[in-house]
């Protein structure tokens, strides 16, 4: 079996995989959406498929041979995890780049990125691998964005920004053209980001500021 006609396995059934279903299911890429086979969690799955797609363990899914793999779970943290161990059972990281999101030239996007709709993901930008950049966000020209971050959807990644890895930026954050974003720091929902953010520090506000 080649790598174009792998079966697809989305892993995770929680809201971000139901939806990623929905945009594969409903999008124009009809061999896309003919290629995924099921959903895997962890724990005891449904007994019922959901919209005609079945709900497996990691055992269950071993029937199918080596898989590709979407990620759909949206903490940075689990998603290192979980690349690992699924790279590790010889399952194969895969991309999904929604059919509208606008796309820029000398731009790189790792294995294992989902790009969710209204995205725009400028030139000349580095997104790591297993980046999460949910709906309507904005990455900016010459912008580096690191591995397992999560871009948590209507977010500002204005120009020459750089963010860390395993980095979670919360839904609607602006962030000021050319600062830093620290690894393993957390952006609250709806921060104005003037100033660097430290590695492993929360910030949140307008402007943001440290928690606590
Ligand atoms: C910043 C964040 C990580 C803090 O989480 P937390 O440590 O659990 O903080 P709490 O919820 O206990 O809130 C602590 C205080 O900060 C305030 N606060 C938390 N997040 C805030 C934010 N983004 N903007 C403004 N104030 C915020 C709370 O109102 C609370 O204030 P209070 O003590 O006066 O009531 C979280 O609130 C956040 O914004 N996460 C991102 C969520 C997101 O974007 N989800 C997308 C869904 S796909």
């Amino acid at each position: 079996m080649t790598a174009i006609n792998r079966r697809i396995v989305i892993f995770g059934f929680g809201g971000l995989a139901r939806e990623l279903w929905g945009w594969i299911r409903n999008g124009k890429d009809s061999a896309l959406r003919e290629r995924v086979a099921a959903f895997v969690i962890d724990g005891e799955p449904p007994a019922d498929p959901y919209d005609g797609i079945p709900v497996l363990t990691r055992d269950d899914a071993a029937s199918l041979g080596s898989v590709e793999y979407l990620l759909a779970v949206s903490e940075p943290a689990a998603r290192k995890r979980l690349s690992a161990e699924l790279d590790a059972r010889g399952w194969v990281a895969g991309n999904y780049i929604h059919e509208s999101a606008m796309l820029g030239v000398n731009l790189s996007i790792g294995r294992g990125t989902i790009v969710f709709p209204r995205c725009s993901l400028s030139s000349d930008a580095a997104i790591g691998e297993h980046v999460l950049v949910n709906g309507g966000t904005a990455i900016g020209h010459d912008c580096i964005i690191g591995s397992y971050t999560s871009l948590l959807g209507g977010i500002s990644v204005n120009g020459n920004v750089i963010i860390g890895e395993s980095v979670l930026v919360g839904a609607g954050a602006i962030i000021y053209p050319g600062k830093t974003i620290g690894d393993g720091a957390i952006v609250g929902m709806g921060s104005v980001v003037f100033r660097d953010v430290a590695a492993g520090q929360t910030v949140y506000g307008n402007p943001a500021k440290p928690l606590g």
